[in-house]
């Protein structure tokens, strides 16, 4: 369904990926792991058609994604709701004036009617928790809030493909387990979940397979969650322990 081949990209002349090759298949559920600054944020944004590759090619359901086919209207509205981003921060993700609205937004982008649009904010809410805050300025809210509601936002487009950067940072212990069980329910109901993440132990049993990038922003590893996270000596060999 994701398919990158010998993608790279660079900020400014810097690179921040470098050659990485991979495919995601529909229903995947996919862990990137690596040390700040390996690539993981920049490497979610080329997937969710933020960046463009420098080099290599990035495909999604065999359709290549550029930044000339992005700005059309139709293909980027039907691409962003196949594909969901959760960003590490959601200060760059909430813009709207109230958590309602922030919620509503996409489902009202897609042109759905009235009806249905408030049916998605009202199962969005009670799905993370977090109704009472319906009518709170997203500014106002804690950070693990600010993460919820990110997260509800996402969900209400009711993309087939989750992408989330960081899920479970600023998540408090009882947060982090309710929301690893909301991850293992949408897996279970058949969306590609695709996370970067440092909290092994919430994460444990969500995903399948861990991708590995390194300091010098290259692809490692490729293989089964548990023998990546099991493996310390390999994990301190690249700063990820
Ligand atoms: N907007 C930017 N301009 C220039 N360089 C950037 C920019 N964003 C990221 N970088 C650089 O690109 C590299 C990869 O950054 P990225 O944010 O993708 O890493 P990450 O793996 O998500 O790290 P973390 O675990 O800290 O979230 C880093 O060297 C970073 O300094
Ligand atoms: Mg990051």
């Amino acid at each position: 369904m994701l398919d990158l081949q010998d993608v790279s990209y660079q900020y400014r002349g810097k690179f921040a990926l470098d050659g990485i090759t991979l495919r995601i298949e529909q229903g995947g559920a996919v862990a990137f792991i690596g040390p700040n600054g390996s690539g993981k944020s920049t490497l979610f944004k080329l997937m969710n058609g933020l960046l463009f590759p420098s080099r290599g090619r990035y495909r999604f359901d065999s359709e290549e994604i550029t930044e000339d086919k992005l700005k059309d209207v139709a293909f980027s509205r039907r691409f962003h709701q196949r594909i969901g981003f959760v960003f590490q921060n959601p200060d760059t993700q909430l813009f709207c004036s109230s958590v309602q609205e922030e919620i509503a937004f996409g489902p009202h982008q897609m042109g759905l009617a009235e009806s249905d649009v408030n049916r998605r904010v009202e199962d969005c809410l009670e799905l993370l928790q977090i109704k009472k805050l319906r009518g709170e300025h997203p500014w106002n809210l804690s950070g693990g809030e600010k993460k919820r509601v990110a997260i509800a936002a996402v969900l209400a487009m009711n993309p087939d493909v989750l992408v989330l950067d960081e899920p479970m940072n600023g998540i408090d212990p009882k947060g982090k387990a309710f929301l690893r069980e909301l991850l293992l329910r949408l897996h279970a109901s058949g969306k590609t979940i695709v996370a970067a993440t440092h909290d092994f132990a919430y994460v444990e049993g969500i995903f399948r397979r861990a991708v590995v990038l390194t300091e010098d922003h290259r692809l490692v590893r490729d293989d089964e969650a548990e023998r990546v996270m099991s493996d310390s000596v390999f994990l301190k060999q690249h700063n990820i322990m």
